[in-house]
């Protein structure tokens, strides 16, 4: 008889993406002739910068030929020009580290959700809330008790620590999906100053960091002094760089950060996440690497600017239109989401139909994100301008 991880039994039924996509199939299957606005899964639109695809192009091309034929890359960590060249941009905005403690993959989602495996069942896990609902799912699956810290209208959706409360792990998102709230440098020595006061490790999602205009807030954890003993680092360049669709993302762990046996002997977490990844990762393909190499150049980073700038102007005007309707949100300044409070006290599921129904928006349910987005909803700013134009203006006509 096979026997299941009845962990996964405490699971919801989809994720919240599924369910909302079910939301929207089962909506056109009713209404055919009615075309969507999608402000709902924060994936982009706009096409990878010329530089980028040439470089993926000419990374497929060298595989067609002997001489420069890649198979697998023998560390599994990464090619060197590429952790090379994340160095070098994390040097930009001020932190540093080093190539060899940077590992590439495929993306932040899979890291977040993977990295549970190397930390016992023994720890106990604090998670803001709402937060992106991988990582309750993830320590969900791995049987782990999880805390919640609470982000909510009062504290701008910026969680801190509370001394009295103890925890092992603690993943925080900074710009936060999805609130767009943004961590200042003093309220994340904060969370640096509390992680190591428990012996805790921070596990920092800065799948976002791109979108940071206001240049005193951090676009890493290790922008913060101490970061390197307590911390983890995860990003991405779907949303930095358009690699939905294409898969691409680097994490850190400093190669002196410890956690601990059962016995209280420190273990190396590096080595340990290297060692499960040699089991159960391949690394990402050269062509992508190749192309996110390219990002980083003077060239790519130019292209990818202006993409970033785009969407930015669509929050821009999304943030105009909750300003003009007086609806409070947070996030659309140094974030690609608007979180909003769903008007006349709607639930976040009722107003996801409302706004459906009566003007084929789509955004994303706030509870959908943990149980403080009760009555919150977000909208991306990643489709393209004519249509935040639009949705806006129906918005605007909708509530006034
Ligand atoms: C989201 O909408 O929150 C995104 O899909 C996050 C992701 O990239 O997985």
């Amino acid at each position: 008889m096979a026997f299941i991880n009845e962990n996964f039994l405490d699971l919801k039924e989809n994720y919240l993406f599924i369910d909302i996509a079910k939301k929207i199939k089962a909506y056109q299957a009713e209404n055919p002739d009615k075309a969507l606005i999608r402000m709902g899964i924060g994936d982009v639109t706009l096409p990878i910068a010329p530089v980028v695809a040439e470089a993926m192009k000419k990374g497929a091309e060298e595989m067609t030929h002997k001489e420069t034929f890649k198979g697998y890359e023998d560390s599994g960590r990464g090619y060197e020009f590429l952790r090379e060249a994340v160095a070098g941009y994390y040097r930009s905005f001020g932190a540093e580290v080093d190539p060899g403690e940077i590992l590439i993959s495929d993306g932040a989602k899979s890291d977040c959700g993977n990295i549970v495996d190397i930390f016992g069942e023994n720890n106990i896990v604090l998670i803001t809330d709402p937060a992106y609902p991988v990582y309750v799912d993830s320590n969900t699956m791995s049987g782990k008790d999880i805390i919640y810290a609470s982000s909510n209208e009062e504290n701008g959706f910026a969680a801190m620590p509370d001394d009295s409360v103890d925890c092992d792990i603690i993943y925080l998102c900074s710009p936060n999906n999805p609130t767009g709230s943004v961590y200042t440098k003093e309220q994340l020595e904060k969370w640096v100053a509390y992680a190591k006061s428990k012996s805790a490790i921070i596990i920092f999602d800065s799948a976002y960091e791109a979108f940071i205009r206001d240049e005193t807030l951090p676009r890493s954890i290790f922008c913060i002094e101490g970061a390197r003993d307590c911390a983890i680092e995860i990003c991405s360049l779907s949303k930095t760089a358009g690699f939905t669709g294409m898969r691409c993302g680097y994490t850190v762990i400093p190669k002196e950060l410890t956690a601990y046996d059962t016995d209280g002997e420190p273990v190396n977490v590096f080595k340990l996440w290297c060692r499960r990844q040699g089991s159960k990762f391949n690394g990402v393909s050269y062509p992508v690497q190749c192309a996110a190499a390219a990002v980083f150049t003077p060239e790519g980073l130019a292209e990818t600017r202006k993409n970033i700038d785009y969407y930015m102007e669509n929050a821009r005007i999304m943030s105009e239109t909750c300003d003009e309707l007086g609806i409070k949100y947070t996030g659309g300044k140094n974030s690609p989401y608007i979180w909003l409070k769903c008007p006349n006290n709607m639930g976040s599921w009722d107003f996801f139909d409302y706004l459906l129904k009566e003007i084929r928006v789509v955004g994303t349910p706030g509870e959908g994100f943990g149980p403080n987005g009760k009555g919150w909803f977000r909208l991306t700013a990643f489709g393209s301008k004519e249509n935040t134009i639009e949705a806006m203006s129906r918005l605007k006509k909708l509530l006034k």
